[in-house]
């Protein structure tokens, strides 16, 4: 009997094989004979095929894109900070923070800003119409909102879309809650018109200049969940910024930068090439430099996408389970310096 993952990913157990398990592991205690064990549950990959049931703009450059299942079901459940990871027709696998209403179980909602210099995904998706098929993995949550009694909200830009369902839950719930939403301009801010009324503070770089760690942080009192996603420089104010007493939670557009890497190289087996990683960038984007194909989405370690089996040398920055299974995650994971690695690739 196979048992999906919860709405994190993590392994749920079947709730019988765990009423069972306790009744005999008491026993077994009881008797002195062993430690408690629990049957293994294998995770499941949870595969959807999704429709566009609808696509609109919502901003300068931002669409959002309704899906519903193929099958007609409803959808797995999720939370906000949730993301789903979704497969375009090209192949291309990309990571988007679901943004409609958590209790609605025919849609999911994403939205894109189009980035036309980016790496092709989003201005996929902004050419998506009803009717296209995309596959998807998830729900996962690598984002939880955590239950506080205070929050403030800082979003920039498209990083609105996973905030979105939080400000209305933080809402719904009653607690004291901030807003504060920057961008370029106010046309290219999505969403604000769904915003629920409160304390929101909408503040442009055309109107106000761009804003210091200072203005987007403003009074925390301690206590307060600070909960951010934008782009990097924006969440390095705002970690500078929030005081002791307060939680930070934040979610990156974008990897973050390698800092303190070392150069060193890497063979690719089955393409019969051989990539130099120099210290500042990852060993995806130097690998992507020759294999542009090569499977990758969140670029930030913790999706899975880009783990590749390693065939000779030592992987740094790995889990012990990576290295057990003698596998890295390309994007995160290096060798030592100097050092070389041999990939299945
Ligand atoms: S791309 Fe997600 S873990 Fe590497």
């Amino acid at each position: 009997m196979t048992i999906p993952p919860d709405l994190r990913g993590r392994r749920r157990r079947d709730p019988f094989w765990v009423a069972v398990n306790a009744v005999y592991n008491g026993v077994q205690r009881v008797r002195g004979l062993r430690e408690p064990v629990l049957p293994d549950v294998r995770p499941v990959d949870r595969t959807l095929r999704l429709t566009v049931v609808g696509v609109r703009p919502e901003a300068e450059d931002v669409v959002s894109v309704r899906f519903g299942a193929v099958d007609g079901r409803l959808l797995p459940r999720w939370q906000p900070g949730c993301h789903l990871d979704v497969t375009l027709p090209s192949g291309r696998r990309r990571q988007y923070s679901l943004c409609g209403d958590p209790a609605d179980r025919r849609t999911y909602r994403i939205a894109v800003r189009r980035l036309p210099g980016g790496d092709g995904g989003s201005v996929e998706v902004h050419t998506l119409r009803p009717g296209a098929v995309v596959t998807s993995q998830g729900p996962r949550n690598a984002f939880p909102f955590l239950a506080s009694e205070r929050y403030l909200f800082v979003a920039g830009g498209i990083g609105i879309t996973p905030i979105l369902p939080m400000v209305k839950a933080a809402d719904r719930a009653g607690a004291d809650w901030r807003l504060l939403y920057t961008g370029r301009t106010r046309a290219s801010l999505p969403f604000l018109d769904e915003l629920p009324a409160g304390l929101v503070t909408v503040r442009t770089d055309d109107e106000h200049g761009l804003p210091s760690g200072t203005d987007l942080v403003g009074d925390v009192g301690d206590g307060t969940a600070v909960y951010c996603c934008g782009p990097a420089p924006m969440i390095e104010s705002v970690r500078a910024s929030v005081p002791e007493g307060a939680a930070l939670h934040f979610e990156r557009f974008a990897p973050p930068p390698v800092i303190g890497g070392e150069p060193f190289e890497i063979e690719l087996r089955r393409s019969g090439r051989t990539v130099a990683v120099p210290a500042d960038r990852s060993a995806l984007d130097a690998i992507r430099d020759v294999l542009p194909g090569v499977a990758y989405s969140c670029r930030q370690g913790f999706c899975g996408t880009c783990r590749t089996a390693v065939l000779a040398g030592e992987a740094d920055l790995c889990s012990p389970a990576d290295r057990d299974a003698g596998s890295m995650l390309i994007c995160v994971s290096r060798a030592s310096a100097g050092g070389r690695i041999t990939l299945d690739l």
